[in-house]
């Protein structure tokens, strides 16, 4: 279908297009641009796929994970007495151990934790940092061009991306310890029980970790200590078999033994620098032992009379999930705004405020402590009704003609979500990754740690793209010490009253920021139950490279022609995040795991 109307348009000639912004004119004067989506499920539901598989109902307590081992592990510790963050820490870890392709501790994350009692929200960084020996032009050879990763005299594509110099000083065991000892209620050793022993005795090889694992094979084999876990006779792992981690629940028993120097001091670390030397990677024991977690501001909007909470830099997931939220509600035009779901005037809008607020993401947002970001302009009402008037409405705006704003005049997957809340009404939402599939693709032997590749989520060189297709500036270049920007949006909603009501995440990339965006949109400004908003089907517009893009077969033929018209360059993207996602009602906890992929909601 879509290439029919790719067809269509290119043929366009300037009598085309002008008859065709007329067409559009008058398509909006009669509103016949508001045919929305045949149905909003994506993916189309498997018959035989269980409701209870991924819409759950509770009164006492909730998880949601992207792996029902991990929501399982998170939910018996809610039921064993503990609170949010014990639920949240069990479920971390055991997505480590079940979702190695998008999490583990050789990762890091963002956590958001609202406390029921004082009703307060605090967000914390344990997101990994560009070792001390890193350097701003450590991936570009001597002409600027980007550096391929040479290990045992092969050539392996990427060095940001795969192999040891990729890796950045993992967070998450630092993070989730700490947080732990801060907030939680049961022993560590008790939280970290349930992953040790998935590490220890298998589990399943379920279709997307085998396929992943297909896709990655050209790399992880190349890794001793990759090779030895994830390969049997020679073939990455299939559906089915079973993945056994013995070494990765050795490091997960020193660290319930001795918390964070289990991992940061001692055997752990020693094997992480012994394999960071096999490969010349950078991190060191210094790096490692002065690895730090870090408070942040929380960052706080508005939508529809509701309180939106989000992760500040240096991730970028909370100001563009704002900024965009802003641009549709600016200038009292929400009414004009809450047009129907999945028609041609509610893509145009989102589309255009996405491409404007990605704008800004490439050029003003990097880790905070290195680069002055613009913040409250960023996400100021007044500028997002400067971005609001720079909309056409019956045409888009090539990407080309988009600068980024002036922010300052106004001054104010991969990749794995878990929404928790306990019985007390605490509540954690928080995004957990080693960045790329499988990270850097290299387990450090002997300790069972696939390390992260997050040094590519760095600027390597202005306007160079990373993994996931996104430009930086100056703002997110490499420099010792920093941190990477992120599109990780751990994020709380609360209504009118002040009352918790959505809890919720998704991976993805940049896709991180449209998937919780458009849930928290087909919420608040279409009214859909929390499954139907997870599962409506989404798009995505990032800027650069200047595409829209869309599930397949979500929206009507009509409207795809229209945007078509209005000039959009659309193209259909399959893999927009997997949201998981709790909502607070009157009656109850409703957990929503989106059917994407493979999580499931626990509650009791
Ligand atoms: N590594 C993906 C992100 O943090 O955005």
């Amino acid at each position: 279908m879509l290439k029919v109307y790719a067809r269509e348009v290119s043929g366009f000639r300037s009598l085309g297009k002008i008859l065709a912004s007329i067409f559009v004119a008058f398509c909006f004067a009669t509103q016949s641009l508001t045919a929305a989506t045949a149905s909003i499920f994506h993916p189309p539901l498997d018959p035989a796929r269980p409701r209870s598989s991924y819409i759950a109902q509770a009164k006492r307590g909730m998880v949601v994970a992207a792996h029902p081992l991990a929501s399982a592990a998170g939910e018996a510790m809610l039921k064993a007495g503990g609170l949010a963050v014990d639920a949240a820490v069990a479920t971390s870890f055991a997505l480590a151990v079940v979702r190695p392709q998008s999490t583990g501790i050789g990762g890091g994350g963002f956590l958001l934790y609202h406390q029921a009692s004082d009703k307060s929200t605090r967000a914390y960084d344990f997101r990994e940092r560009a070792p001390a020996l890193a350097t701003r032009d450590m991936f570009l050879d001597t002409k600027g061009n980007p550096t391929s990763f040479r290990y045992n005299g092969i050539d392996i594509p990427d060095s940001a991306v795969n192999g040891h110099l990729a890796v950045a000083v993992p967070g998450l065991v630092r993070g989730l310890v700490e947080l732990h000892t801060k907030y939680g209620k049961l022993p560590l050793a008790q939280v970290l029980a349930p992953a040790i022993k998935i590490a220890e005795s298998g589990f399943p090889v379920y279709p997307a970790l085998a396929k992943l694992l297909l896709q990655r094979e050209s790399v992880l084999k190349h890794f001793p200590g990759t090779f030895k876990i994830f390969f049997r006779r020679s073939k990455p792992l299939q559906t089915g078999d079973l993945l056994v981690q013995k070494d990765l629940a050795w490091t997960l028993r020193q660290i319930a033994a001795k918390g964070t120097a289990g991992f940061y001091d001692g055997a752990v670390a020693n094997l992480i620098v012994t394999e960071m030397k096999r490969g010349k990677g950078l991190v060191t024991a210094n790096d490692l032992a002065s690895y730090a977690m870090r408070e942040r501001e929380p960052l706080t909007g508005a939508h529809r009379g509701h309180r939106i909470i989000s992760m500040p830099p240096p991730s970028s997931g909370g100001a563009v999930i704002l900024e965009i939220l802003n641009i549709l509600e600016a200038s009292g035009a929400n009414q004009e705004q809450k047009l129907t779901y999945g028609s041609t005037g509610a893509v145009h809008w989102l589309t255009e405020a996405m491409r404007r607020a990605f704008a800004d993401r490439s050029i003003f947002l990097g880790d905070p402590e290195f680069t002055k970001v613009p913040l409250k302009g960023l996400i100021s009402a007044e500028y997002a009704a400067s971005l609001r008037a720079s909309i056409n409405p019956l045409k888009a705006t090539p990407s080309s003609e988009v600068k980024g704003g002036d922010p300052e005049k106004f001054e104010h997957p991969s990749t794995t979500h878990l929404s928790v809340i306990d019985s007390q009404g605490n509540a954690v939402s928080s995004t957990q990754t080693v960045n790329y599939y499988f990270g850097s693709g290299v387990v450090a032997e002997g300790t069972g740690v696939l390390l992260n590749d997050e040094m590519d989520d760095f600027a390597k060189k202005s306007g160079t793209a990373n993994v996931f297709g996104l430009v930086g500036s100056d703002a997110n270049a490499i420099k010792a010490g920093k941190t990477p920007l992120s599109s990780m949006s751990p994020t709380l909603v609360f209504d009118h009253n002040g009352k918790l009501r959505l809890v919720l995440g998704s991976p993805g990339g940049p896709r991180i920021i449209t998937a919780t965006l458009q849930t928290i949109i087909n919420v608040l400004d279409h009214q859909m139950s929390l499954a139907d908003a997870v599962h409506a089907y989404r798009i995505h517009q990032q800027w650069l490279p200047d595409k829209l893009e869309m599930e397949p077969d979500g929206l009507t033929p009509n409207v795809v022609k229209e945007l078509k018209a209005m000039g959009h360059n659309v193209v259909e993207h399959v893999g927009m995040g997997d949201v998981e996602a709790i909502e607070v009602t009157e009656s109850g906890l409703i957990g929503v795991s989106d059917t994407r992929s493979d999580g499931k909601p626990m509650g009791f």
